[in-house]
């Protein structure tokens, strides 16, 4: 029996012992740099033709993995070998595929500072942001593995006289799992084994930018025991076994977590029927945001600010609940935006390998051009108070940058930017900065700082999104304890980390057996 979850202590990196210990991960993880990165199909691994290079976005000159390419055939061949391993895989007890969630968190548990420091390597993580997104994924294995016993067994329902009566929850199927490269570990681990777990098999197509933090866990799986054929890995340009993995007959659910062109994209293919598909395909999708911290008249303004840097610029502001609107009563406006611009000069940019950076580089070019375009764009439509400097001379750095005076119509106020720009927006009254925040496409995160309770509880109504934290930071959903997806284009409102969560990989049996 296992013990109740709670969730898994970050590391106190004030003690001397534990700075030690992760300076001697990285060390460690440096060494095992260069490496080749096989797919894995049906428990075999092949070294395809093509390898690309996976770099330290804050040094691009440094490769640290090279990753096997899969092309379209080899995405076949893994839809393939998923299928055949469906059948003794779906059969096996709830509890004994939980059994190996455990094992694996207990391996990854023992291993959390070697993880964290690919993470620091491959993904441009601070060493608190790292060690925060092993513990996560830590979480994700314990908690989906519970959650899988309790919906393991059978379910209660009305008892009937003369009928005996049954619900369960059964797999799926084959599921295509294509995680993001932002919460390389977490949201990797946490798509792939709710999956898993509720007994489906998985083609998993990891983020380009991340695979080998990825293929590194698909790893420590099987060394959890998971056998061989239930987890595929086929790295490979989307645009190039993307569709083919969504549109393809034995596929039966898609489980994404990225951007919104591309979700929209996916969710459009897969409810293609293809020719001989039996089933209506499913779609998981966690998409964007463009989430806002509104502080009230009245608020512990200091607070707020510490919540909107916090939210702003932790990951250089690369999640999805990032805070990118910082909408301000009219009244305490001034004084929010020069407490926010002090504590931003504050920050400390640079390599995140080194501890004490505050914040590291964005992960590629493509992300610091895309930053610097929409930096452009701001410029034009309010003021660059704070930042607005991009370096890619030896890393992808993008300063931490503030753009005061925006309208909740500009485009920086309207589009995801995935990156350290934040909108200042002022605001008339509560009702109005209410509005203002509700203005988006989408619904994910959203923060209100405030002391007057009719404004909590009129947030608590009409603030639409999925994750609403009041006098608290829009960032750092704690697996368990604020499930977390959201409304709008932001997604399917999956509620990672809850315990609705599993049942989207399930379907319910219902047997009536007349006595
Ligand atoms: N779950 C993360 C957070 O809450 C985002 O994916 O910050």
């Amino acid at each position: 029996m296992m013990e109740q979850f709670r969730n898994e202590p970050l590391t106190d990196f004030r003690s001397e012992s534990s700075r030690a210990a992760f300076g001697r991960a990285l060390d460690s993880v440096k060494s095992d740099w260069g490496r080749t990165y096989p797919l894995l199909i049906g428990g075999k691994e092949i070294v395809t033709g093509r390898l690309l290079e996976s770099v330290n976005p804050a040094r691009h000159s440094e490769v640290v993995g090279l990753v096997a390419q899969a092309g379209r055939s080899d995405a076949l061949q893994a839809l393939d070998a998923a299928a055949s391993a469906f059948a003794p895989w779906s059969a096996e007890p709830f509890a004994a595929r939980a059994r190996i969630l455990y094992k694996a968190a207990a391996h990854l548990r023992r291993r959390k500072h070697e993880f964290s420091a690919w993470m620091v390597c491959e993904a441009g993580k601070t060493w608190a942001e790292a060690d925060a997104d092993t513990a996560e994924a830590i979480d994700f294995l314990e908690f989906y593995g519970r959650e899988a016993e309790r919906i393991g067994a059978p379910q209660p329902l009305i008892p009937l006289s003369g009928e005996d009566n049954e619900l369960t929850y059964i797999p799926l199927g084959v599921g295509v799992i294509i995680p993001p490269w932002n919460f390389p570990l977490a949201i990797m681990a946490g798509m792939t084994c709710s999956a898993l777990v509720c007994g489906n098999t998985v083609v998993l197509k990891p983020a380009s930018a991340t695979a080998v933090i990825a293929s590194k866990f698909v790893s420590l799986l099987l060394e959890a025991g998971l056998p061989e054929g239930v987890v595929q890995f086929v790295p490979g340009a989307g645009a190039e076994i993307g569709d083919a993995l969504v549109e393809h007959p034995l596929t039966r659910f898609v489980s994404f977590t990225g951007s919104l062109e591309t979700g929209l994209r996916i969710y459009e293919k897969a409810a293609k029927h293809a020719p001989g598909q039996r089933w209506l395909k499913r779609v998981v999708a966690e998409l964007g945001g463009k989430d806002a911290i509104i502080v009230d008249k009245g608020a512990d303004l200091s607070a707020a600010a510490e919540g909107i840097v916090a939210s702003a610029f932790g990951f250089s502001g690369q999640k999805c609940s990032a805070c990118s609107r910082a909408i301000i009563h009219k009244d305490v406006y001034d004084q929010v935006l020069d407490d926010v611009i002090r504590r931003t000069s504050g920050l400390r940019v640079g390599d995140p390998a080194e501890f004490g950076n505050d914040m590291g580089p964005v992960i590629d070019r493509s992300a610091l051009n895309k930053i610097r375009d929409y930096v452009e764009i701001g410029s034009g439509e309010g003021k660059v108070v704070w930042g607005g400097g991009t370096d890619d001379s030896t890393g992808f750095y993008v300063q931490p940058t503030i753009i005061d005076g925006v309208s909740s119509k500009a485009r920086v106020a309207q589009e995801e930017i995935f990156g350290p720009v934040l909108s200042f927006i002022r605001a008339e009254d509560f009702g109005s900065a209410l509005e203002a925040a509700n203005d988006s496409l989408y619904g994910l995160t959203g923060a209100v700082y405030s002391r007057k309770r009719e404004h909590l509880e009129q947030a608590r109504r009409a603030f639409h999104v999925g994750n609403l934290y009041l006098n608290r930071k829009c960032t750092g959903a704690l697996v368990g304890v604020h499930p977390f997806g959201g409304f709008n284009l932001s997604g399917t409102d999956s509620k990672a980390g809850g315990s609705d969560y599993l049942l989207q990989f399930t379907q319910a049996k219902a047997v009536s057996e007349r006595m």
